[in-house]
């Protein structure tokens, strides 16, 4: 085997990943469609035909679009009930928008430790924290990795807690056959430009049942009902209402991508599914576990290296060498127990007032072992759709010679 590139040998990946434009003439097209409709306001126009479009790919049920993630988990949360006081079950592995969702209602976010093996929210975890303050759990597929929703669902079944997913990585991924999405009591997706399918940003809620649509559609728009039979004056406003209405524009730009979700999700299957194959064998590598029945909707693989030496730091800066990038966290913030908002519980920018639905919960930044410990061991392993087989010859190339040199022959 070659010399590491990082001790000036050649690199085992010499050009860049194929990463063209992921927006084109389809996404244009839709463009034009709704600047030449004069319309680029929802609710309806394009926003309405996204929205039929979703439901439509997911096999039923009711879509309400949003302007991003977060909003859409907000929204979800309002939907099912979710009020001042009242606790939110989910894993502090997330991006923080999954828990400023729950805070925006003034509910108490609680952490449940994830499984090390599938690195999702371990269902034990979550009953060990039911409380008869719980009001709902946020099952978050993290990096399209599918929660093990029966087990989430038996725990609802016993407890009457309600169960919203988290979709925001998962677009397209499956549980037993069935869409990750339609199988909780809502979900929230999120269209941010890392996600599979993109407009941007943007997101949108999904649920089966008709009074948690009709309050995600009053919610998202600060209660209006957008009937042209009221007259001028007399809407109702029945309740507090954000406003987290997309534009026609996202839209037009998520309908184009919907379309190549299918193409999206199957090629970074093929992509993963090499990387299982021809590196299962390397000493000191862990893969997810894949729960059964799950489809995962694949988002950067999130290795884990269990070894001690070397340090994660020097099989990352050699693999970088060789020209593949691996990121070392799942989320922006990592545990986000650690973070100031939570450690500290920092509501506020300026000032250190904890509001009075937060001031009583004390929150054990030690709580998560598994969390801290997959943060310490993770690398993640490239996976776009846009990647070329080259491109997965070479990252392969890079992690076998890397593993020779440190570990010898497997
Ligand atoms: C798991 C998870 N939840 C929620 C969000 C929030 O989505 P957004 O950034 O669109 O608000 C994200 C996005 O980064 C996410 O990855």
């Amino acid at each position: 085997m070659d010399k590491l590139a990082i001790n000036g040998g050649p690199k085992a990946k010499p050009t860049p990943f194929h990463m063209p434009n992921r927006y084109g003439e389809e996404e244009l097209a839709m463009l034009r469609e709704v600047v030449e409709s004069g319309r680029l306001m929802g609710p309806g126009g394009k926003v309405r035909e996204f929205e039929e479009q979703v439901a439509k790919f997911f096999g039923g049920g009711h879509v309400v679009m949003v302007t991003s993630g977060t909003t859409a988990l907000n929204t979800g949360l309002a939907a099912l009930g979710v009020s001042e006081g009242d606790e939110v079950i989910t894993t502090p592995m997330t991006d923080i928008g999954t828990v400023a969702a729950i805070l925006m209602l003034h509910a108490v976010p609680i952490f449940a430790d994830i499984d090390l093996e599938t690195r999702l929210i371990s269902p034990s975890s979550v009953r060990e924290r039911i409380t008869e303050r719980t009001k709902a759990i946020i099952t978050v597929h993290m990096a399209g990795l599918p929660c093990d929703m029966d087990e989430f669902l038996r725990i609802s079944d016993d407890t009457g807690v309600r169960i919203l997913e988290d979709c925001a990585q998962a677009h397209g991924g499956k549980y037993k056959g069935r869409y990750l999405g339609t199988i909780g009591h809502a979900s929230g997706f999120s269209m941010n430009e890392s996600k599979q399918m993109s407009c941007g940003d943007g997101g949108f809620v999904m649920t089966n049942d008709e009074d948690t649509a009709r309050v995600a559609t009053l919610f998202h728009d600060k209660t209006y009902q957008r009937d042209p039979s009221i007259p001028r004056g007399q809407e109702p406003i029945p309740f507090f209402g954000m406003n987290y209405r997309p534009s026609g524009l996202q839209a037009a730009v998520g309908l184009a991508q919907l379309n190549k979700l299918p193409f999206v999700v199957s090629r970074r299957d093929a992509i993963v599914k090499r990387y299982y194959e021809e590196l299962s064998d390397l000493p000191h590598l862990d893969l997810p576990a894949i729960c059964d029945g799950g489809e995962p909707s694949w988002w950067p693989l999130a290795s884990r290296y269990t070894g001690e030496i070397p340090d994660r730091s020097e099989l990352v800066a050699a693999m970088r060498a060789e020209g593949v990038t691996m990121s070392t966290g799942m989320s922006p913030s990592n545990n986000i127990l650690r973070t100031e908002l939570i450690s500290r519980k920092r509501f506020y920018a300026l000032t250190d007032k904890v509001p009075s639905f937060w001031q009583d919960t004390v929150y054990d930044p030690d709580s998560c072992p598994n969390v801290d410990e997959l943060q310490r061991t993770v690398m993640r392993l490239p996976v776009d759709q846009r990647y070329t087989d080259e491109d997965i010859d070479q990252t392969i190339l890079a992690m076998r010679k890397v593993w020779q040199h440190f570990f010898g022959n497997a």
